[in-house]
């Protein structure tokens, strides 16, 4: 079914048939659809460029298409090009005349930049809330393990000592960050299209603003040409999405580490991890390594949309309809690695001995070693070396600082005491570093709890 009449003589060549249409995958905007269509009406109506009666008919028609389509009644068959003629043409069979009305000072093209506009808004929201499911575990298990030491790692080498719960909440600080994008994202599309109809605006006395606020929109688009021509949206959105999956996957390849019998800090639920066909030892991270494989399909998504648009005139052109399988796709994926990852984190064991054992190797309290030194008055640089003998001196004797004897520290400079096994525990290294924003569990504890907070102002 199409909506030109009259100039055309032939049907479209069944052979681009299908290849014109979008009804497959842009008929999940239905309810959009219908709701942008009952503003409008309702602002025809009110305006007097359509009749009380029609609008009515239309009104109680969109409804019961609603419904139907809800209860299962009516499902998307037929030739329909896209969602828009779906409704249309279903809307007319049942009401007649007033139904071919609906199209007064209108056109798919701002219809369609409207339907997007308003579906991805309400997927902005259901990101944000499992976003902050997310947070909220974080938080929690930051809470519980603030004084898990384990290895602070660069160029994945042992550098520092921190605490479990301090590596859990930077990825809280991303996921807040991300929360924000997509926030900061939704007010920029919460802007009503409406009324730019093809390119040009229209003749009749509209009422913008009317619309937008029927639509629970913040505004209405200031310039005809860019209102359907906008997809900065859809972009944007891609592009917050494709930052959330750098983030998720980061954490997913940390998972996949800190689980592996190498490190062995923690372990997943059976519930999380699947098993080898041969090898019956076997215990595989495959949400993690699906949720770090997905990122690709993201990044791939904000490329086509970038891609597709960056050499359009304006206004509008088909190549838009390219929009949605790839920011639907997006969506999808990072909601289902979002539903997928969130309880697989909550539902980790962790093994604190084990994380404690990697921290007491590879000489991580060698900078607070030094530190001891500078706070015996001996300047910095000196200190460096002086400890970089003494871890010398260690590998030599194949033991740790902890246990190297106070005679052999003494050897290498005589500033040293007893009193520097204390300060180099790796307790004493961690509770230190209560810095602002530092692995203290004093610290990981006040910003676990600012984490939770700052999730219900969000
Ligand atoms: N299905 C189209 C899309 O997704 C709707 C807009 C069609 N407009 C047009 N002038 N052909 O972009």
């Amino acid at each position: 079914m199409k909506l030109w009449t009259g100039r055309f003589k032939k049907e479209l060549d069944p052979r681009t048939n299908d290849f014109n249409r979008s009804l497959p995958f842009d008929s999940r905007m239905y309810r959009q659809d219908i709701e942008g269509s009952l503003a409008h009406a309702a602002m025809l109506g009110r305006q007097g460029i359509i009749s009380d009666g029609d609008c009515e008919k239309i009104t109680d028609g969109l409804l019961s298409i609603l419904h139907d389509i809800e209860s299962g009644a009516l499902t998307f068959d037929g030739e329909y090009e896209d969602i828009h003629t779906f409704v249309e043409a279903n809307l007319t069979e049942r009401i007649g005349d007033a139904g071919k009305r609906l199209h007064t000072a209108r056109s798919r093209n701002d219809q369609v930049a409207l339907d997007l506009r308003l579906y991805l808004r309400d997927e902005c929201e259901t990101l944000v809330d499992m976003l902050k499911s997310l947070c909220e575990v974080i938080a929690d298990k930051a809470l519980l393990y603030k004084d898990a030491v384990m290895p602070g790692y660069t160029h994945l080498q042992r550098a520092q000592p921190i605490v479990f719960g301090h590596a859990l909440l930077a990825y809280g600080e991303m996921l807040i960050r991300d929360i924000g994008r997509i926030k900061d994202c939704r007010k920029r599309m919460n802007i009503c299209p409406l009324g730019s109809c093809a390119l040009a605006g229209t003749t009749y006395p509209l009422n913008r603003e009317a619309v937008a606020a029927a639509l629970f929109m913040d505004g209405i688009s200031n310039n005809s040409l860019d209102g359907v021509s906008d997809r900065d949206f859809a972009i944007e959105l891609c592009s917050a999405l494709s930052l959330i999956m750098v983030h998720l996957s980061r954490f997913s390849e940390e998972i996949i580490l800190w689980s592996s019998s190498e490190f062995k800090f923690i372990e997943l639920d059976d519930a999380f991890s699947t098993g080898s066909s041969i090898m019956p030892q076997k215990k595989n991270p495959d949400i993690a390594e699906l949720v770090r494989g997905k990122s690709g399909r993201v990044f791939g998504d904000n490329m086509t949309l970038l891609t597709v648009m960056k050499g359009l005139p304006l206004a509008y052109n088909k190549d838009m309809q390219e929009d949605k399988e790839a920011v639907f796709d997006a969506v999808d994926t990072v909601e289902k690695c979002l539903a997928a990852f969130t309880p697989m984190l909550d539902s980790i064991t962790v093994y604190k001995e084990n994380m404690r054992k990697a921290a007491s190797g590879g000489f991580i309290n060698a900078t607070d070693c030094a530190d001891y030194l500078v706070s015996r008055g001996l300047p910095f640089r000196d200190a460096y070396k002086a400890t970089g003998e003494l871890v010398a001196r260690c590998i030599e004797l194949n033991v740790d600082l902890e246990t190297l004897p106070i005679s052999e520290y003494k050897k290498i400079c005589p500033l040293f005491e007893d009193g520097v096994y204390g300060a180099i525990s790796l307790e004493t290294c961690v509770n230190n570093r209560s810095v602002a924003g530092g692995p203290a569990p004093s610290e990981v504890e006040k910003c676990a709890a600012k984490l939770k907070q700052s999730l219900f102002c969000l």
